[in-house]
């Protein structure tokens, strides 16, 4: 943050006090053996993309010599679609970030819908990437949805909701995500092998953008 710009400094004494216990202080060089030989996946927005960068720059406190992680396509972190794998050379693992703000696809209509259907949401698949680069094989899945499910960001574009090869005209937004949340836990009993990856599911978060209230 204080890289980006950020000038306060308080945050950094900020300390998470759950009601019935403690947690330990967050141990960098501890998580990453925990996580040697294991891929750690994060699937989302861009709040998932925060996590994950986060979650980057935490364990990177623990290693000194930061040439020993590096992203390993060379992509420079922006918030262009797409993805990033960061991997710590010296523990083998990677922590990854799938950009999948729905985390089901979203690309053309289908031949013969209106006009004004600029795109649609396929509310009954899996985004693609999720097969293309084996997120199931991850030991850790964390997938995030929940802040473009709403008018502005669907319908308000163009953007309807399809299942099969059907445009739902009427379909709600919470009825298209609640059979998204369907489609990725479908997904989940069909391919992931729970003996080996956790995974996890978060929603909402309170706030995002500092200027807006
Ligand atoms: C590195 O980790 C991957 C799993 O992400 C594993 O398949 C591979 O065998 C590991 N390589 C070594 C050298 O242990
Ligand atoms: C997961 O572990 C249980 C108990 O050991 C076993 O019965 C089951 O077959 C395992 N499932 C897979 C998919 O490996």
């Amino acid at each position: 943050c204080s890289e980006n710009g950020r000038p306060d400094a308080s945050y950094t004494r900020w300390r998470w006090q759950p009601s019935c216990c403690d947690l330990p202080r967050f141990d960098a060089k501890g998580m990453l053996e925990r996580l040697r030989n294991k891929r750690v996946v994060f699937v989302g927005d861009s709040i998932g993309r925060n996590q994950w960068e986060s979650l980057l720059c935490m364990l990177s406190t623990a290693v000194p010599d930061k040439s020993s992680i590096y992203e390993i396509n060379g992509r420079p972190i922006t918030k262009h679609d797409g993805f990033f794998i960061f991997k710590f050379k010296d523990y083998n693992c990677t922590v990854e970030y799938y950009r999948s703000p729905f985390l089901v696809p979203q690309g053309h209509g289908p031949a013969g819908a209106p006009k004004f259907v600029k795109s649609t949401v396929r509310v009954d698949s899996m985004d693609w990437m999720s097969g293309r680069r084996k997120w199931r094989d991850a030991d850790l899945l964390i997938f995030n949805s929940g802040h473009w499910w709403t008018k502005d960001k669907t319908i308000g574009w163009g953007a309807y909701f399809q299942e099969g090869n059907e445009v739902k005209m009427d379909m709600s937004v919470s009825d298209a995500y609640r059979r998204s949340i369907k489609t990725l836990f479908d997904w989940l009993q069909k391919n992931v092998n729970a003996n080996k990856t956790q995974a996890i599911f978060r929603t909402y978060s309170p706030t995002h953008f500092r200027s807006v209230p």
